[in-house]
């Protein structure tokens, strides 16, 4: 039924928007840049990287088994659809959407909800919500993977027009307030909440929104934004996979994310919550759930792999790209995780799409000082570089679309620039993932989303000449031999 189903992915959004805050607000310049598909080709291999060294920060311990059951049980969501309407739409989840470890209440809920009782009217309502997982989980050869990203996620709807249908299916005031609470705040990011294209999230976007109508010292919301608000154009973002952190000293591909992890990634409670205690109360088992992600490894490559053809392609690995992405297995030292190097590499060098990292949002300090100076910056900051950072590539197979706007379907193109696509589509199906090729199965297009009246049509496809869409840069790859390049693509399935 399509009463309720925009709100899900209303407050999945709004959840990530506020976990995902700087990765372009803390832009030097501020101010918004055109994409120049062309620019950086050039800078690629000229001699090292002026790359950025990211240091290390202190994390507050934490245990990864209560992590999980907080992750998977508990209401840091904040707010969500009262139960009462929720199940006169939704049944019992089907058995491939339950996840072992939940609780009695969410038993027969699918993966990427939680139900909970929320702490802000008297008793509390039942409501249910999207959890971490709505991004942050997603089904890889039929089954759920925790911590691998959702990318087929479509968030391109206009999610707020629908709510009066989801208030006639409540009678009980409480219930309604709670779900007209929701409803507001969906109403104040709707306008940011809108990429071209189905796949990818705006996350980097809404933060700045959700900051401004919050009051720095109380956390009070407050209808009227107390800041000014960014532009609306919403910066595609593809979602990273969660076992990169056991190596990444900083989050995000900006490597915004500094100082304790954990009050950072328990942002996203700023689309619900209103108060400091409300914040303290979620920030208490974050730690926990901070100490789950670390744990995560990532899936071994299921199909078969050349021995001999990978350890060729690993002497040309690291001859080639080690110097920003670190080495792997027993060339690492203890599972390689020290010698990963922790880069940001300027876009000057990388030369992807430039607008994420070099001022989407054009009041960008304000959104820092915001977070810096209320209760999230006690103990984390926002640092945003304008450059990406060089991921770890464990289980770099299972991540496709590539680059952080997720605009290229597979791996092989990632090494060679001239191969990849300028539009094309997919059936956003995850029994579509093309193991052998390392990406999605897809369809290159003469034409672009331009060429496209039908919305439904349109939105399927990923075009690469729209602003903070290109697929240019990272030329790393492009020189290789054509039997090297395959040797180093077998190598990465070990990975
Ligand atoms: C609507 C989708 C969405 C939801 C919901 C969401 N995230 Fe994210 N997450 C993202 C995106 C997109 C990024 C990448 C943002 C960036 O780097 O600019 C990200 C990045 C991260 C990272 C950093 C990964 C890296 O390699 O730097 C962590 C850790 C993380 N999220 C944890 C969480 C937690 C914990 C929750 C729940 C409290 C959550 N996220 C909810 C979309 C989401
Ligand atoms: C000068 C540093 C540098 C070198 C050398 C380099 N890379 Fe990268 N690589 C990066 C950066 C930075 C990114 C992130 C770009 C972005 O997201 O916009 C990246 C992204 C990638 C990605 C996509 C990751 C993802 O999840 O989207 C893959 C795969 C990759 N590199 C593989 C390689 C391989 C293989 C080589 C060697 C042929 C190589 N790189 C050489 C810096 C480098």
């Amino acid at each position: 039924m399509r009463s309720l189903a925009w709100l899900l992915p209303a407050l999945a959004l709004a959840l990530a928007a506020a976990c995902h805050a700087a990765s372009h607000e803390t832009s030097p310049g501020g101010a918004p840049e055109a994409a120049s598909p062309e620019a950086g080709d050039d800078a690629a291999d000229a001699g090292e990287p002026a790359s950025i060294y990211i240091p290390g920060a202190t994390q507050r311990p934490g245990d990864p088994d209560a992590g999980y059951a907080a992750l998977v049980n508990d209401g840091y969501v904040g707010c969500g659809i009262p139960y009462t309407a929720y199940s006169q739409v939704y049944g019992a989840a089907a058995a491939d959407q339950l996840l072992p470890g939940r609780n009695a209440t969410n038993a027969t809920i699918p993966y990427d909800l939680t139900r909970f009782t929320t702490t802000d009217v008297d008793g509390g309502v039942d409501v249910v919500g999207p959890n971490c997982l709505a991004c942050h989980a997603a089904i890889l050869g039929g089954q759920i993977v925790v911590g691998l990203g959702n990318t087929t996620n479509d968030f391109t709807v206009n999610l707020a027009s629908e709510a009066a249908l989801a208030q006639a299916l409540l009678t009980d005031p409480n219930e309604i307030a709670e779900l007209q609470k929701f409803v507001d705040r969906g109403n104040a990011i709707e306008p940011y909440t809108v990429p071209l294209t189905v796949g990818v999230t705006p996350a980097d976007n809404i933060a700045a929104v959700l900051f401004a109508h919050h009051d720095v010292s109380t956390l009070a919301w407050s209808d009227t934004p107390l800041l000014p608000l960014p532009p609306t154009y919403a910066v595609p973002v593809d979602v990273p996979p969660w076992w990169r952190m056991s190596k990444k000293h900083a989050m995000f591909y900006t490597a915004a994310g500094r100082g304790d992890h954990a009050r950072i990634m328990m942002t996203a409670s700023t689309f619900c919550i209103d108060s400091v205690p409300q914040a303290q109360a979620i920030d208490a088992y974050f730690p926990d759930v901070r100490a789950f992600v670390e744990t995560l490894a990532a899936p071994a490559y299921p199909g078969t792999i050349d021995a001999t053809l990978a350890s060729r392609g690993q002497l040309v690995f690291e001859a080639t790209c080690s110097r920003c992405h670190g080495t792997y297995g027993s060339s690492g030292d203890a599972g390689g995780a020290a010698a990963y190097p922790n880069l940001v590499i300027p876009i000057a060098d990388v030369a992807t799409d430039p607008v994420l990292a070099s001022g989407a949002a054009q009041f960008a300090g304000v959104y820092v000082q915001w977070f810096d100076q209320s209760f999230y910056g006690q103990i984390a900051q926002l640092d945003t570089q304008t450059g990406y950072y060089a991921p770890p590539l464990d289980g770099i197979w299972a991540t496709a679309p590539f680059f952080h706007n997720g605009s290229v379907p597979q791996l092989e193109q990632v090494l060679d620039s001239t191969a990849r696509p300028t539009y094309w589509t997919r059936t956003f199906d995850p029994s579509a993932y093309d193991i052998a090729a390392m990406g999605w199965t897809f369809t290159d297009l003469p034409t672009g989303q331009d060429a496209q009246s039908d919305p439904e049509q349109k939105k399927l496809i990923y075009d690469t000449t729209k602003l903070g869409y290109s697929s240019a840069g990272h030329t790393y790859g492009d020189a290789l031999t054509s039997d090297d390049r395959t040797a180093v693509l077998e190598y990465l399935k070990t990975l």
